[in-house]
């Protein structure tokens, strides 16, 4: 499949999608989430790629929601298969194995805040703006916002949010603890790959195992995610990672992990 309102690169262990739809803002349509779908399939296929980062294209935005111009015409039937469809798609960003960093380099509204909540982590540039401004439009959140927001910043603050529609500039949303760092528009990307490759390094066993501890406990009780934690744990002591790990501490010199399950 080739794509057109996507692009999908791979360089150096780190695969990179950026929303292509610079004249429409990169809104989504269906043809963006097909895309989104198929590069998602690609990733999972390709055990070399170790972070995935998603953006957008141009300066003004990283994803200004689901394309209004295709959900005015929806039916209510369309318009609950296109918001249980995006759903799908966009949570299987969070169950990537691998982390998802968004670079957040403008407007992230709508359907795209809720892609940049389904990542691991969001980085943003000093003028991007995030919300959820479906309400104004006689909508709600229908990629996953009115579940992730609150999970993130707590339900009093993200129901503030969604009734109002108000959109957050990046500082503020950093407050609200949505973004982990603003950087200067024009440095973004630099401190985006300087992560990902950061990230990149580590042993990936380790690394899986920390994703889904993390994500699987916190959908369940402290005292199961305690148990998920000592299984994740364990995984990572019978891998050749956690030997070279501890090893190269010893002899103090840098870890060369393979990533491999087993010796
Ligand atoms: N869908 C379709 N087209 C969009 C769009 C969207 N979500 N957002 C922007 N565009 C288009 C505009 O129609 C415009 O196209 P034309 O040049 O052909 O007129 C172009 O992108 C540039 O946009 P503006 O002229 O509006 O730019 P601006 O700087 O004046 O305003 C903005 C920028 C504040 C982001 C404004 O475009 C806006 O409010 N966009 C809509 C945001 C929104 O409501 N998003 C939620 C969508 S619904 C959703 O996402 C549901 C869900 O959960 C799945």
């Amino acid at each position: 499949m080739s794509y057109e309102n996507i692009v999908f690169e791979v360089k150096e262990e780190i695969a990179t999608i950026t929303f292509n739809r610079p004249k429409a803002l990169n809104a989504i349509n269906s043809a963006l989430l097909a895309e989104l779908k198929q590069a998602l399939d690609s990733i999972e296929e390709n055990e070399e790629i170790r972070v995935v980062v998603l953006t957008g294209a141009g300066d003004k935005a990283f994803v200004a929601g689901a394309d209004i111009s295709e959900l005015a015409s929806f039916s209510p039937l369309q318009g609950k298969l296109f918001s249980q469809k995006g759903q799908a798609i966009i949570s299987r960003i969070q169950a990537l194995p691998i982390p998802a960093i968004a670079a957040v380099n403008g407007y992230a509204l709508g359907g795209g805040s809720e892609i940049a909540l389904a990542c691991d982590f969001i980085y943003a540039s000093d003028k991007a703006t995030f919300g959820l401004p479906e309400i104004t439009l006689g909508i709600i959140p229908g990629f996953g916002g009115t579940q992730r927001l609150p999970r993130l910043i707590g339900a009093n603050m993200a129901k503030e949010l969604i009734f109002t529609g108000r959109l957050v500039p990046a500082p503020e949303a950093a407050q609200l603890g949505m973004v982990n760092k603003v950087v200067p528009a024009e440095q973004l990307m630099d401190k985006v790959y300087e992560t990902a490759k950061a990230i990149a390094a580590k042993g990936q066993v380790a690394l899986r195992a920390a994703k889904e501890a993390v994500n699987h406990g916190l959908n369940t009780d402290l005292v199961t995610g305690l148990a998920i934690e000592v299984d994740a744990f364990t995984v990572c002591m019978t891998s050749p990672d956690a030997k070279e790990g501890t090893t190269a501490f010893m002899e103090k010199r840098k870890a060369k992990f393979s990533g491999k399950l087993s010796g």
